[in-house]
């Protein structure tokens, strides 16, 4: 009931946050257009290369602006996964190819732990790979003085399970008939202090002077949109594992 009423404020806070943030992006969009436009006049009036060179600056600025309001939107938004089968191992090792220049300059040693064969499940990968750059983007920066990245891969099967730590998931094999995927992405970095473990998934909740407290809101609404289920362990000093199981079979 506890985590149950937990999810329920968590909701509540996102849809108003996507509510209150839909009205601002409409109230800025308009005049941004507005700006955008006669910038861009003003930029075929005038010949002087100086003057121009500041009106562009006018227009990249209204660019970033967009760019943000975009962002914003796509986070606040509920998520409507389209569905497609999805070779892990090789979505897996993209993203890692992309996040490495994340952990390069920081130090960081990645390590992978794939399960013997093939796994796929299904999936919508836009939304999936939000996931996991989120998650490794967090980690990263929790090492700050270097450290292992793992990311492990299973299969779950019902009756095989190992220690199921509440309720949802013990319920979770069952709801997506026997059959789950199990994804691991542990860190060796700062860890979560235990007072933190429940909050890290609520919108706005950083403990980073520059977070926004929104990558783990955004996963966690990402991974309820396919079923699964996404879970957290975390020794202070030690690291932090984040486990994702997912529906084998379309749910
Ligand atoms: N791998 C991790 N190690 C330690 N702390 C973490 C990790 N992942 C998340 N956290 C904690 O959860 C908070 C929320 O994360 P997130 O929602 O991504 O927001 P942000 O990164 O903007 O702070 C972080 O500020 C941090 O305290
Ligand atoms: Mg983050």
């Amino acid at each position: 009931m506890k985590r149950q009423k937990e999810q329920a404020e968590r909701n509540s806070r996102l849809t108003a946050m996507g509510e209150m943030a839909a009205r601002i992006a409409h109230e800025i969009r308009n005049p941004l257009g507005s700006i955008e436009l006669f910038a861009s006049i003003l930029q075929r009036e005038i010949a002087d290369e100086n003057q121009k060179r500041l009106v562009n600056h006018i227009s990249s600025g209204v660019k970033n602006l967009n760019h943000v309001i975009s962002n914003l939107l796509t986070f606040t938004r509920q998520p409507k996964p389209v569905f497609k089968e999805i070779d892990l191992h090789k979505f897996l090792d993209n993203l890692l190819q992309f996040g490495e220049f994340l952990m390069d300059k920081n130090n960081i040693r990645l390590e992978r732990e794939y399960y013997p064969s093939l796994l796929s499940a299904p999936g919508d990968e836009e939304l999936l790979k939000q996931v996991f750059l989120n998650i490794i983007r967090n980690a990263v920066q929790a090492m700050h003085e270097g450290g292992v990245l793992k990311v492990k891969t299973g299969v779950g099967e019902k009756g095989r399970n190992d220690k199921p730590p509440h309720l949802d998931r013990r319920a979770f094999p069952t709801r997506c008939g026997g059959k789950y995927i199990e994804i691991k992405v542990s860190d060796t970095g700062a860890g979560i202090a235990k007072d933190n473990l429940d909050k890290i998934f609520n919108p706005f909740f950083t403990t980073r002077d520059k977070g926004t407290g929104l990558g783990l809101a955004i996963v966690h609404t990402i991974i309820e949109s396919h079923n699964g289920i996404i879970e957290v362990e975390s020794d202070v000093g030690k690291g932090t594992t984040f486990t994702i199981l997912l529906p084998k079979t379309k749910i």
